[in-house]
Order: structure tokens, then C-alpha cells, then sequence
């Protein structure tokens, strides 16, 4: 994915985690996830269950960690759900649990009233961003009507619409076809603020400046995508050419 990010201001804000862990049910999901990243482009790999989705989540803020601290240039996520909702915007592995309203303008000018827009400012918004990605005949669609790709690109206006410096896509691409794909990438790519790209598929993160790899909730390696993403896919060919696949439940 080309990130030309010499000609761009840095217009995206640092994470930094330390010692982060999570327990749900009783259950260490995530521990001693220690990093500070000011890189645009960063991906999270790992297997099914290792933590991404939970890992994304407590970075949006959406959950607290159990212990250690999450910060977004500075800001506590887990303290300060005004700012996180501002700085942070997360697009969910399923786009039927983000979406609540039943027009596609009324889902993307929510966002903008949460934010503290007025009605007429919210509405001006939802009309720009629609217009920027050549939807405007995507006004008054019907949210339940749409496609998956549709109600993902749906989402993800709506997220842009709120101009986070940071935004948390959680497999994005999956079950997209080829075209549509392409299309979200390269919105994704035009996006001024950092990316963090949750996905399994090593091809999604080609380029990244910084590639996290999450095995059983820890961090197994963490560098550029050029020498992480090669490791990453050799050792899942690795696993998936063993027959026992015991350990693969994690
Ligand atoms: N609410 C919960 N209660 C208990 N365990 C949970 C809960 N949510 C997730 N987990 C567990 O935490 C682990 C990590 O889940 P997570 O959804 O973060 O994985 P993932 O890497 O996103 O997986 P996938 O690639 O399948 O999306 C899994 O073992 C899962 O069973
Ligand atoms: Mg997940």
C-alpha cells in the first residue's frame, strides 16, 4: 500500500502501551503488551484468537484493560471516553454491530452529535463526506439494504466523517470482493491521520511501517512489514501443515 508520508504533516498521535494486560471471564486474553508507536501504518497479525479484536478494543477505549495503561498522544483511553471518542475511530470486524440507524445519512451524522456538532453542522458533514466518496445518492438508503461491503464502507464514512488522528480497522477486507477491496484500500490509504489495520491476511499489510504479531495475547515480534509479514507467514504455514492442530485452540 504506498504511504507517501514525507509530504504529509504528522497529523497522527502516539500510542503508547505499558504493561497492558486483560482478563475476560477469568482468563488472561492479553498480557505485558509493553510498545510506544508514532508510525502511520500499523498492522496487528496473529491467529484466529490470539487478541486483535481485544487488543483493538481497549485501544479504542471501547473496553478498560485490567491492568497496565493505554494511551493516544497522551490521552488515557480508558479515563477520558469524550477524547477517545474524538481521537479514535474503530471500524468493527462485523459492520452489523456498528450500524443502528436505518438511513445510511442518519448513521453517519450520529457520530457527528455524539462529537457535540449541531443538528445543521452534523447534516453539512454527513453531506460532505458522502459527497467526497461519490455516495451521495447514498442519503436516504436504507442501512438494512445495503451489502456487506456497502455497510462497511457505510461505517467507515462515518468514522472519517468524525476525523479521528487515528483509526482502528478490525479486518476490514474480509468478505469483500476484489473491486470493493481495492476501493476501501485505497480510502483507507488517502485517510491524514495513523491506521492501525487488524487483519490475518499478510497481503492487507504489505508496506506497513510497523507490523505487530499477537500469538496467545503476547507479542511474538514487532518490526517493519518487510521482515515481520515473511516470518509471520512461514510460521502459519508451518502450523497449518502439521496435523495436529491442538494448540491452534489456543
Ligand atoms: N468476552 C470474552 N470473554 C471471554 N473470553 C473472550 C471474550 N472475548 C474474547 N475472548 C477470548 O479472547 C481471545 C482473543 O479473542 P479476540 O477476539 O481478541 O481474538 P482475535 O485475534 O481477534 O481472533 P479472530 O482472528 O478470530 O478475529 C480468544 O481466546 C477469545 O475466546
Ligand atoms: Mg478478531
Amino acid at each position: 500500500m504506498p504511504a507517501n508520508t514525507a509530504s504529509r504533516p504528522a497529523a497522527w498521535p502516539e500510542l503508547l502501551l505499558e504493561d497492558v494486560g486483560l482478563r475476560l471471564s477469568g482468563r488472561a486474553v492479553l498480557q505485558g503488551l509493553t510498545l510506544r508507536a508514532r508510525e502511520r501504518r500499523i498492522g496487528i497479525v496473529g491467529r484466529n484468537g490470539s487478541g486483535k479484536t481485544s487488543l483493538a478494543r481497549l485501544i479504542a477505549g471501547l473496553i478498560p484493560p485490567t491492568s497496565g495503561r493505554i494511551t493516544v498522544a497522551g490521552v488515557d483511553m480508558a479515563q477520558d471516553r469524550k477524547a477517545a471518542l474524538r481521537m479514535v475511530g474503530i471500524l468493527f470486524q462485523n459492520p452489523d454491530h456498528q450500524i443502528i440507524f436505518p438511513t445510511v445519512a442518519e448513521e453517519i451524522t450520529f457520530g457527528l452529535t455524539q462529537l457535540g456538532h449541531n443538528k445543521a453542522a452534523a447534516a453539512q458533514q454527513t453531506a460532505a463526506v458522502l459527497h467526497r466518496f461519490g455516495k451521495a445518492h447514498w442519503a436516504d438508503a436504507a442501512t438494512h439494504s445495503l451489502s456487506q461491503g456497502q455497510k462497511q464502507l457505510v461505517c467507515l464514512m462515518a468514522i472519517l466523517a468524525m476525523d479521528p488522528g487515528l483509526i482502528i480497522l478490525d479486518e476490514p477486507y474480509s468478505g469483500l470482493d476484489i473491486a470493493t477491496r481495492q476501493q476501501l484500500m485505497r480510502y483507507v490509504d488517502r485517510t491524514p491521520g495513523g491506521v492501525i489495520l487488524v487483519s490475518h491476511d499478510p497481503d492487507a499489510l504489505a508496506g506497513f511501517d510497523r507490523v505487530l504479531w499477537l500469538e496467545q495475547g503476547k507479542i511474538l515480534d514487532d518490526g517493519p512489514a518487510d521482515r515481520v509479514l515473511p516470518r509471520f507467514q512461514a510460521q502459519m504455514q508451518a502450523w497449518g501443515g502439521q496435523d495436529d492442530l491442538t494448540h491452534l485452540t489456543g
